[in-house]
């Protein structure tokens, strides 16, 4: 009963492959330093005055992409009102571009090639046709500890495909998951990354991974992850039609305190909650397959790009829970191995401190809904020099600040039960 991922992978892509892909010659990304303002000002003149789009806000600066022929009007003023900042991104295509550079072109493959086996590598993104397939041929090479699961169906009908790895000694059950966020392509190889390493060297891995069943979702969002390689590298939603704009933000539609703060209920928002909590085939998948697990499971880890941070809940309002501060031990625990592996720095917060309160995310459904233990939302690189567009070189260092700070929250997570 094997799964045809080829197909899997393949979904009615509606008009994804018709349109040209968006071009982003000239556009910039800025850095605007805020601690003389309130970011609120700043992203409302922004957004009505310079069609600037909102990467990421912090307490003391805000990242806003700006349209080339935005930028003019925008630094003057800034300049007027003596507000610094600094371009990150000087050309945001160059960017795109050299990350599609290092993907070449690849002939399609027909049926029986299909079936020949897939290898993924660390040192570009890769499409998920490949992803999926590496996915298939790992199942078929080690069928003794691991699983592929097709969770579910998209919205334009691809596959939402999940590994379950397992020895004979697993017992509590942890969940990691990526792309969520189309254009987060770092969560995906990150996840891919630690899946491969668990599966092949299954036997290396010390006790407490061992003792644990994992489930490995490497893209919740597979339309909104194919859209951004296809036709639109900035895409954050997934691809739900509502006629004049696509797309519910995933990670504002899970069913917990879901009509609160910091989602729209505008379609054309970025942060889009969608019709009702867990509207969305993609978020409806992965909280039924969560719930009919078996067991509990006692850790949910989600990945997520960028500003390197290691969040646990709360992310709906300002507040925590009442085991806050084991979640936080665990968390700079982690943290302090990621920066074993190249100095980087991961802060450890909860999820409504950094960006601010936004309600519906798989965090705090895991820990609200579900009551798992350890739940974790981890930011991966970088600080916003590349932001979404981390380049290539990058993939591999960041996937290995994954997996040891996935591997602490695993330990941490023994003493549940
Ligand atoms: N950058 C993530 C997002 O906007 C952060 C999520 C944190 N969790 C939360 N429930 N707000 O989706
Ligand atoms: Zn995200």
């Amino acid at each position: 009963e094997d799964l045809d991922v080829e197909e899997l992978a393949e979904g009615e892509m509606e008009d994804a492959e018709k349109t040209a892909p968006a071009r982003y010659d000239g556009a910039q990304l800025w850095r605007i330093h805020t601690s003389n303002v309130s970011n609120q000002d700043v992203i409302k003149l922004f957004e009505s005055q310079y069609d600037g789009c909102v990467w990421k806000t912090k307490d003391d600066f805000v990242d806003v992409f700006l349209e080339p022929h935005r930028q003019e009007e925008a630094r003057r003023a800034l300049r007027d009102f003596d507000v610094p900042y600094e371009v990150s991104i000087n050309d945001v295509q160059n960017l795109i571009d050299a990350q599609h550079r290092s993907r070449e072109k690849k002939p399609r493959r027909d049926k029986r090639q299909a079936q020949a086996s897939h290898q993924l590598t660390w040192d570009s993104y890769h499409d998920l046709g490949d992803i999926y397939g590496y996915m298939r041929t790992l199942s078929q090479k080690y069928p003794t500890i691991c699983k592929l699961v097709n969770i579910g169906k998209s919205v334009e009908g691809r596959g939402i495909l999940a590994m379950k790895v397992a020895g004979p000694k697993s017992q509590r059950v942890i969940w990691v998951d990526g792309g969520i966020h189309a254009r987060e392509w770092i969560s995906v190889a990150s996840v891919m990354y630690v899946m491969d390493q668990f599966i092949r060297y299954w036997a290396k891995q010390p006790a407490h991974i061992r003792s644990a069943t994992w489930y490995f979702l490497p893209v919740m969002n597979p339309d909104g992850y194919q859209y951004s390689r296809t036709t639109d590298r900035l895409w954050r939603k997934n691809r739900r039609n509502f006629g004049s704009c696509h797309g519910v933000d995933l990670n504002r539609n899970f069913d917990f305190k879901w009509t609160g703060v910091g989602a729209s209920n505008n379609p054309c928002d970025m942060t889009y909650r969608g019709p009702k909590g867990l509207s969305e085939p993609e978020s409806r998948s992965v909280a039924q397959f969560m719930e009919k697990l078996p067991r509990k499971p006692v850790a949910y880890i989600t990945l997520h790009s960028y500003g390197q941070y290691v969040l646990y809940p709360w992310g709906f309002a300002s507040a925590i829970p009442s085991d806050h501060r084991l979640l936080k031990q665990t968390g700079l625990d982690a943290a302090e191995s990621a920066k074993l592996i190249d100095g980087a720095l991961y802060t450890v917060a909860p999820a409504f401190q950094p960006f601010g309160a936004a309600a519906g995310g798989s965090d705090d459904w895991a820990k609200g809904h579900l009551k798992v233990k350890y739940v974790y939302t981890i930011e991966l690189r970088d600080k916003g020099r590349y932001g979404f567009l981390l380049p290539t070189n990058l993939i591999r260092v960041t996937c290995r600040e994954a997996l040891t700070m996935i591997g602490v929250i695993s330990k941490a997570s023994l003493n549940v039960q």
